[in-house]
């Protein structure tokens, strides 16, 4: 069974019909109840079936208990670990940390909770597929919270990816450039080439599929940015800036 969290919405919500139309039986997570049920009913005639379990991942108790009672019955293979928010900071000098706390709280500690409940639970065959961002790669102006928070749940899976080691669940990175859902329709500003969320299912399932360690789309965005990581701290300061600007 494949265990995806954020799946009342956007890349997660998208996931679970695909999942279910190809004949995987799903576990969607979220933390509201009437969109569970309606994902659960969107995806009632697929040849897979939709399991519902509700938690914040934000609460570490209500999510370790809820994932550990879960897991007391039922076999997850794959878990993909999704759920996330993004808030920007638009005053630099004069930010509120309850909102880089808001967002590490989500997207950082949320997966922690996760982890903690499934890593030693799941069988050592298993996957754990952890959603970062390509935000986490260049110092993008107002994204101070949200890519530091992607930046380091990047590196919590890399360090346990090489401390599992061969000896257990194998933990993969994700991560996207933009995608079109309603967390980058919020967006004011130009988002260079955004694909739909169909095509980051698809790199997803693919990518889960071959056994990938890491999983990043679009590839071209993901070049570009990874050129403009080569590039002196200056000159990537000074084209960040300019993005601002523009
Ligand atoms: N879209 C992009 O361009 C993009 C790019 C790079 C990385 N990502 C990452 O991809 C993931 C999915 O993003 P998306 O664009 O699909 O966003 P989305 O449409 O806003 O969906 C986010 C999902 O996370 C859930 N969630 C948020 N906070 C939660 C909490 N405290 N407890 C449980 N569930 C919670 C949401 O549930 P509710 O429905 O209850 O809010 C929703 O199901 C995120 O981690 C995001 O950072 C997205």
């Amino acid at each position: 069974m494949i265990l995806i969290t954020g799946a009342t919405s956007g890349i997660g919500r998208q996931l679970v019909e695909d999942y279910t139309k190809s004949g995987a039986d799903v576990v969607a997570c979220g933390r509201n109840l009437e969109k569970l049920a309606g994902v659960k009913d969107d995806c009632k005639a697929h040849q897979g079936k939709v399991l519902t379990l509700a938690f914040d991942v934000t609460d570490r108790a209500q999510t370790t208990r809820v994932l550990s009672d879960f897991l007391r019955e039922q076999e997850i293979t794959v878990a993909i670990l999704n759920a996330g928010v993004c808030e920007y900071i638009d005053d630099p000098l004069h930010f509120d940390a309850a909102l880089v706390e808001r967002v590490f709280a989500a997207n950082f500690f949320g997966v922690v909770y996760c982890l903690q409940a499934l890593l030693a639970r799941m069988p050592v065959s298993s996957k754990i597929a952890i959603v970062d961002s390509m935000a986490r790669q260049f110092p993008f102006v107002r994204a101070e919270a949200y890519g530091a928070s992607k930046a380091a749940i990047h590196y919590f899976a890399r360090s346990l990816q090489a401390d599992i080691g061969q000896n257990g669940v194998q933990v993969i990175t994700i991560s996207p450039g933009f995608v079109k859902t309603p967390l980058t329709d919020k967006n004011d500003f130009e988002m260079p080439m955004r694909v739909s969320v169909e095509h980051a299912s698809l790199a997803i399932r693919r990518g889960i599929a071959k056994g990938k360690s890491h999983i990043a789309f679009p590839r071209l965005f993901g070049g570009i940015l990874s050129l403009l990581e080569r590039l002196p701290r200056g000159i990537q300061n000074y084209l960040a800036t300019r993005m601002k600007q523009s």
